[in-house]
């Protein structure tokens, strides 16, 4: 498949919501991951999408749209009300503190929403993104776009238009549906990592419950709402971010510490290990010239902003092994850390046919 990345010029805008609203797929920025957008509306465009990424159609897709004018508890009302036909007064309440904004809520649908955009279910995913590339894209479109991260499905997200070009470059578009993908530049995604998702759909008996953390983690959520979001995932609700092997690359990753007064190295197994200065101070690194180190940044927004374009980078560096040293599994640290079991899970495919 070609790919072409514009860059985001008005007139590029236009001429991509144009290509939108003929049904065509476009790679979009937005401040979390790269999406891959079709009109939310169209059933042709949404089938291109599943066939692009090569994902399985049970898998439902966020719905993203544009800010209202003003934002309004009116406002939010009238935008959520197209696509969900039961709007508790908490979706309005984590709309107007979070919006827009790297939050994903998940709300009983209204009956006109395709059921390729549900993945057959009975709820939609709904999302207002910040950036405001994504914003002047939406709002030129005038619609709601369907975007799931732009990669290929179960592999790393993408957060820059580089990234997409090269998870599509080699795609065979066996059915000819789109030769080419045009991909609208927004630069390096500042959050990096994929949006916090909210079920509220059973939210008169368990209350909100988180289906994916993200960078607004739910003690956040408690702090500016006062609205208190279980952490258990009792819903039935299917998401591919709950799959347990995703976002992974192609070079055996395990999450653990090193110990580095016992170990000792496999002869010819090149290690990366990528740690925090926290975890290991004073660190030998000379006794030990088989592992190539790499310290992360301290805050866990400049390491999930950072997160993919590392793992991307590394996996294009031959290792046997990618060492990844456990972080927190609390806050803003639990959505990476979600990221990298994952990760851990379904690494070491080099040789997956549907890679290819
Ligand atoms: O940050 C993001 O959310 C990015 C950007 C592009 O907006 N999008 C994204 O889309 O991560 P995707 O398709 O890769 O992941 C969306 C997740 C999936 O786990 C999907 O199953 C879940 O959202 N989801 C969407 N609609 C849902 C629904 N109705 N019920 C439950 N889960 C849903
Ligand atoms: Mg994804």
């Amino acid at each position: 498949m070609q790919t072409t990345i514009y860059s985001p010029t008005q007139e590029h805008i236009k001429l991509l919501a144009d290509q939108l609203q003929a049904n065509e797929v476009v790679a979009i920025p937005t401040e979390t991951v790269y999406g891959l957008a079709g009109n939310a509306r169209s059933a042709v465009a949404l089938k291109k999408i599943f066939e692009i990424k090569n994902r399985p159609e049970n898998h439902p897709l966020i719905v993203h749209f544009a800010k209202p004018d003003e934002s309004t508890h009116q406002a939010w009302t009238e935008v959520l009300a197209e696509w969900s036909r039961e709007i508790p007064e908490i979706a309005i309440q984590l709309a107007q503190a979070f919006w827009p904004g790297p939050l994903t809520l998940v709300l009983p649908k209204a009956k006109s929403v395709l059921k390729e955009v549900t993945g057959g279910q009975d709820s939609v995913g709904l999302r207002c993104p910040s950036h405001p590339v994504a914003q002047a894209i939406l709002k030129e479109f005038g619609g709601g776009l369907a975007a799931p991260s732009a990669n290929r499905f179960g592999k790393i997200s993408p957060t820059t238009s580089l990234h997409v070009t090269q998870e599509f470059v080699n795609v065979r578009d066996e059915n000819f549906l789109q030769h080419h993908l045009a991909v609208l530049d927004g630069g390096a995604c500042h959050i990096g990592i994929e949006s916090t998702i909210i079920n509220l759909c059973d939210w008169s008996t368990t209350g909100p419950t988180l289906l994916r953390p993200g960078m607004i983690s739910i003690a956040e959520i408690e702090e500016k709402t006062g609205i208190v979001v279980s952490e258990k995932i009792k819903s039935s609700l299917r998401h591919s971010g709950g799959l347990m092997a995703h976002y992974a690359p192609k070079t055996l990753l395990s999450l653990k510490k090193i110990d580095f007064k016992n170990f000792v190295a496999i002869p010819y197994h090149r290690l990366a290990y990528v740690y925090r200065n926290l975890d290991h101070v004073a660190l030998e690194k000379d006794k030990f010239p088989m592992i190539d180190f790499y310290l992360l940044p301290e805050s866990a927004e400049q390491i999930a902003h950072n997160l993919y374009s590392q793992l991307r980078e590394l996996d294009t560096k031959s290792y046997d092994e990618i060492v990844f040293c456990p972080l927190p599994l609390v806050g803003q640290w639990h959505g990476i850390m979600d990221r990298l079991l994952r990760a851990e899970q379904g690494s070491g495919t080099a040789n997956d046919p549907s890679h290819l």
